[in-house]
């Protein structure tokens, strides 16, 4: 078991804890506890740092105090990950690793291969985190949830869960597993509300791991970002994964491959924002805020405040 420390805050009746990590005197890390998992609320994300390029990374967030990498056999960075991991010195159990099986691979039988694979080029015996990559209506949920089950029971995961499931299928998804999701990894920044997924994951007692955290670079650029940063005396990243990690329950994944934005996105456990700046980074919530929109992705829940009442409803 990791050593990720001592309980220091109820944040809230279903057991969302707020943990610290003594790992690293500079960095001392928070969790989510979300059904029996204790995911870091910061982790580095890997998207696109492939090769030499991703082994830095990943080391040079370990050595900064990252104890969460996110990757996917998508990615085709795991070996760098394992790469990385095996050369820093961080004892394997106090770091939390996530992979994820991609949308083609979720029949029974291509699950287990895939999820093996991945274990295999990270170099180690098991994953923290098993995720299914994006939902693939053409393969029954029942044969996927239970793949998925069948990968931690077999120990190649400690925990399972999914990614990109709109509150539907998070429904179904939680419903059909013997065994608890403990997140789900999906979209999340002050573009996109996120108050329906929200509710469903602290319905589920399951985290929500945001990935894209900064837009994938778009927040940087907004002028309410930029004077909260100012007011502050932070960077504007900072001010982001700010606001997203004081949610209850919520976890952020920014990715850089540059060592001085990584230091600079694992320093937000310092500083708080307010309440009044809270709302002012929700309220930049948008219809059109989303910014990961592959082919394959499924029928996304729409936030209410973003339905514009139709006019026969009008006085
Ligand atoms: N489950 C899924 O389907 C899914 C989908 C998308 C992403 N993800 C995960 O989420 C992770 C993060 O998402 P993302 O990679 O799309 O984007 P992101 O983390 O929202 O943004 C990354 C971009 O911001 C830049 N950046 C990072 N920190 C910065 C800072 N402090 N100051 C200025 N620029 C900064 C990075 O450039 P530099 O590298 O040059 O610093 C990069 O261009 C991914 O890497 C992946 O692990 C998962």
């Amino acid at each position: 078991m990791p050593h990720y420390g001592t309980v220091i805050t109820n944040l809230e009746s279903r057991k969302i804890l707020a943990m610290t990590f003594p790992l690293h005197a500079s960095a001392p890390l928070q969790a989510v506890a979300a059904n029996g998992a204790l995911i870091p609320r910061l982790g580095l994300g890997t998207w696109q740092s492939t090769h030499d390029e991703g082994v830095r990374a990943v080391r040079a967030a370990l050595d900064a105090g990252y104890r969460h990498i996110d990757t996917a056999a998508r990615y085709e960075n795991e070996q760098a990950v394992g790469q990385a991991l095996a050369a820093c010195g961080v004892p394997r159990n106090d770091v939390f690793i996530t992979t994820k099986v991609w949308h083609t691979e979720l029949r029974a039988a291509d699950f287990r291969r895939a999820a093996e694979a991945s274990v295999a080029r990270l170099g180690i015996d098991h994953v923290d985190l098993l995720l299914v990559h994006w939902p693939n209506p053409e393969v029954p949920l029942e044969e996927t949830i239970g793949a998925l089950n069948d990968a931690q029971r077999r120990g190649l995961t400690r925990h399972i869960g999914v990614s990109n499931f709109p509150v539907a299928l998070l429904d179904r998804a939680v419903a059909l597993s013997p065994l608890p999701l403990v997140a789900n990894q999906c979209e999340y920044h002050p573009y996109l509300d996120q108050t329906k997924m929200l509710a469903a994951c602290s319905r589920h007692g399951m985290a929500l791991i945001s990935h894209s955290p900064l837009g994938s670079g778009k927040l940087l650029a907004d002028p309410v970002i930029a004077e909260i940063a100012r007011q502050h005396d932070k960077q504007r990243a900072q001010i982001i994964l700010r606001w997203l990690i004081q949610q209850p329950g919520v976890a952020a994944i920014p990715k850089s491959s540059n060592p001085v934005r990584i230091g600079e996105n694992l320093a937000v456990f310092d500083f708080e924002l307010d309440a009044a700046s809270m709302a002012r980074i929700s309220a930049l919530a948008r219809a059109d805020g989303r910014v990961s929109k592959p082919a394959w992705h499924p029928e996304w829940d729409i936030a209410d405040t973003l339905h514009t009442p139709s006019p026969a409803a009008q006085p």
